[in-house]
């Protein structure tokens, strides 16, 4: 690490020095980035590390609150979370992807103004088949008078959230995070063991020839999400004029940091076959974190009907239609719902 380079710790002394966050913040980031190295460290160690496949199996398969078959990782990465923030006196209570509800801090342990929700493993269909997965997390203030949360406590817009972040256990460990103040790249520096910020100030660029889709799903989307993709695979024999390019990793935090690197769209559209569920993706621990991150590097982030930021949840694990990335062709994708009111 050379001595011009900075630091996660000295990053976030910085920003509390500047007013930006206070030190509870700043412990509680240090915190997670930490229980992150360990989660990095577990998922590097691969068919090595006795982590792979499911918990369990047939009829003893461990199904989680979202009716998913829980990967070892999956709960590995949950108990980390778990333990890591258990001590710290900075959290009141946590909520996660692998929890039916939500927990508060153990009472021999002081709590804090903090709530902390996250996807302790996200892209776990990509674990036993060496491809990127992550860590999601968002952070929300404990509502005033509150010392035993509940999950209606959680219950926040995504605009509430004080910082939001994930991990990528890619080529390289890489932690993105948000303080609310631009969206800020750090790498892992494995011999060192700590966090080094790589890029100031991420800039998603307004325009993108990239979408990122699951079009196997094609066939069960609404029609306004038909017509847009439909147009998108025009390219520039189509009304937008220009060929696009696709990519889909099916690990959220792949998608999500190629575009905030790169830029692009990701959607996970309204489809037949989770329209009952309100859609794939969860607001509190997927959709919120990845929105505010997109949102303060410059882009946008909506439910193709509304800012998804604004959405105001109605439980824990409640599900979205998503769309973010370039601005201008979150607008365009936006635009082919507006038409269809
Ligand atoms: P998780 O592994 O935390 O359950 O999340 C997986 C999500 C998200 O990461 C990804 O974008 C999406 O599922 C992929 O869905 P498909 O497998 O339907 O493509
Ligand atoms: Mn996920
Ligand atoms: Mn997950
Ligand atoms: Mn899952």
């Amino acid at each position: 690490m050379s001595n011009t380079s900075i630091s996660l710790t000295r990053f976030l002394i910085e920003e509390q020095r500047a007013d930006r966050i206070n030190p509870d913040l700043r412990l509680l980031v240090e915190v997670v980035a930490r229980a992150c190295k360990t989660i990095s460290i577990a998922v590097g160690k691969g068919a090595l590390g006795g982590v792979l496949g499911d918990v369990g199996s047939g009829s003893d398969a461990s199904i989680n609150v979202q009716g998913e078959a829980q990967k070892k990782l999956d709960v590995l990465s949950n108990e980390i979370l778990m333990e890591a923030n258990a001590w710290g006196g900075h959290l009141a209570g946590l909520a996660s992807e692998e929890m039916d509800t939500s927990h508060p801090i153990p009472d021999k342990y002081p709590r804090g103004n903090y709530l902390l929700l996250f996807d302790p493993l996200d892209g776990s269909s990509n674990i036993d088949v060496n491809v990127s997965v992550g860590t999601i997390f968002s952070v929300l203030r404990c509502p005033d008078g509150v010392t035993n949360p509940v999950d209606a406590d959680f219950l926040q817009p995504g605009t509430a959230q004080v910082a939001a972040g994930y991990c990528i256990y890619g080529p390289s460990t890489t932690l993105v995070l948000t303080v609310g103040h631009g969206t800020h790249c750090f790498t892992l520096d494995r011999e060192v063991g700590s966090f080094v910020l790589t890029a100031r100030g991420m800039r998603i660029p307004e325009e993108t020839r990239e979408f990122a889709v699951n079009m196997s799903n094609q066939r069960h989307w609404e029609p306004p999400m038909q017509a847009y993709v439909g147009d998108l695979l025009l390219g520039s024999e189509g009304p937008r004029g220009k060929d696009f390019n696709m990519r889909w990793v099916a690990s959220m935090v792949a998608d999500v940091h190629r575009i905030l690197t790169r830029g692009g769209i990701f959607s996970y559209p309204l489809d037949r076959k989770s329209a009952d569920k309100g859609g794939r993706l969860r607001l509190m621990y997927e959709a919120n974190p990845m929105s505010l991150l997109v949102e303060q590097a410059g882009g946008a982030a909506s439910t193709g009907h509304q800012r998804l930021l604004e959405v105001q949840p109605t439980g824990l694990h409640m599900r979205v239609p998503v769309f973010l990335g370039s601005k201008t062709e979150v607008e365009a994708a936006v635009g082919y719902h507006a038409k269809a009111g």
